[in-house]
């Protein structure tokens, strides 16, 4: 009843050539009822939207939870819209540990972006030290918490949650499919609890961290595993390409 949903995050890599490569590899391909979203650096996305089929989403990687004006380097919702980007990455752990998003920053832009048509892609997830000293759940709670209370119940609708555990985030470090698969059930059981169980049932949710065209046919098959997201692998369109048909 999940849509499995596969995002491939660029980060800051990529070029023209490589939006013409991976979009000739996807735009060719049969991913039967998968959806796809690629999310490639700002000055990109025209591009991307111009040569990704329409059936494969756009993301921008980060935007302002501000309407617009005098924020020098930041990307506004009115402008993602504009050049026809539906989605954002919002919350990934790079934005919160390099750039000092705090989780209440992260919920009003989740819901900042929401509010103003965008779907959201919201990265949650622990460090090393924390799962070491068993703070897990704990810590994917709190940053879920910030998001849910700027959220109506509808709105989650347009939220696709990635659990990230940031120690495997292109360490080669891939969790385990039942370490995800526990964290996972703790968070459906957590939005069951904390929003609704329509919200639990129908929200999806990515695993990303070191995800690969050898370990994604192993993670897809656990029940609370609706896509991933993806990190090194989805700059090679082979790899990509097969990480998409997983579930096929
Ligand atoms: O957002 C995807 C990401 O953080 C995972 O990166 O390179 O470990 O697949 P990677």
């Amino acid at each position: 009843m999940r849509k499995f949903i596969v995002g491939g995050n660029w980060k800051m890599n990529g070029s023209k050539a490589l939006v013409n490569e991976i979009s000739g590899a996807l735009n060719a391909g049969d991913f039967g009822p998968v959806e796809i979203v690629v999310a490639v650096p700002a000055p990109l996305l025209p591009l991307a939207r111009e040569k990704f089929k329409s059936t494969i989403g756009v993301s921008a990687q980060n935007c302002s939870q501000e309407k617009s004006g005098a924020f020098t380097g930041e990307v506004n919702v009115d402008i993602l819209k504009d050049i026809n980007v539906d989605w954002v990455i919002l919350g990934h752990s790079e934005r919160r540990e390099i750039f000092k998003e705090s989780d209440e920053v992260v919920g009003k832009k989740v819901s900042f972006a929401i509010k103003n048509g965008l779907k959201v892609i919201a990265c949650i997830g622990e460090k090393l030290n924390e799962r070491e000293a068993n703070q897990t759940m704990q810590v994917v709670i709190r940053q879920l918490e910030a998001i849910r209370k700027e959220l109506s119940e509808a709105e989650w609708a347009n939220v696709v949650l990635a659990y990230e555990p940031v120690w495997a985030i292109g360490t080669g470090k891939v969790a385990t499919p039942q370490q995800a698969q526990e964290v996972h059930s703790e968070i459906r059981k957590w939005l069951a609890a904390n929003v609704s169980q329509k919200v639990a049932d129908e929200t999806r949710i990515q695993y990303g961290g070191s995800v690969n065209a050898k370990n994604c046919g192993e993670l897809q098959s656990q029940p609370d595993i609706d896509g991933f997201l993806v990190g090194g692998a989805s700059l090679k369109a082979a790899d990509f390409v097969t990480i998409c048909r997983c579930k096929l």
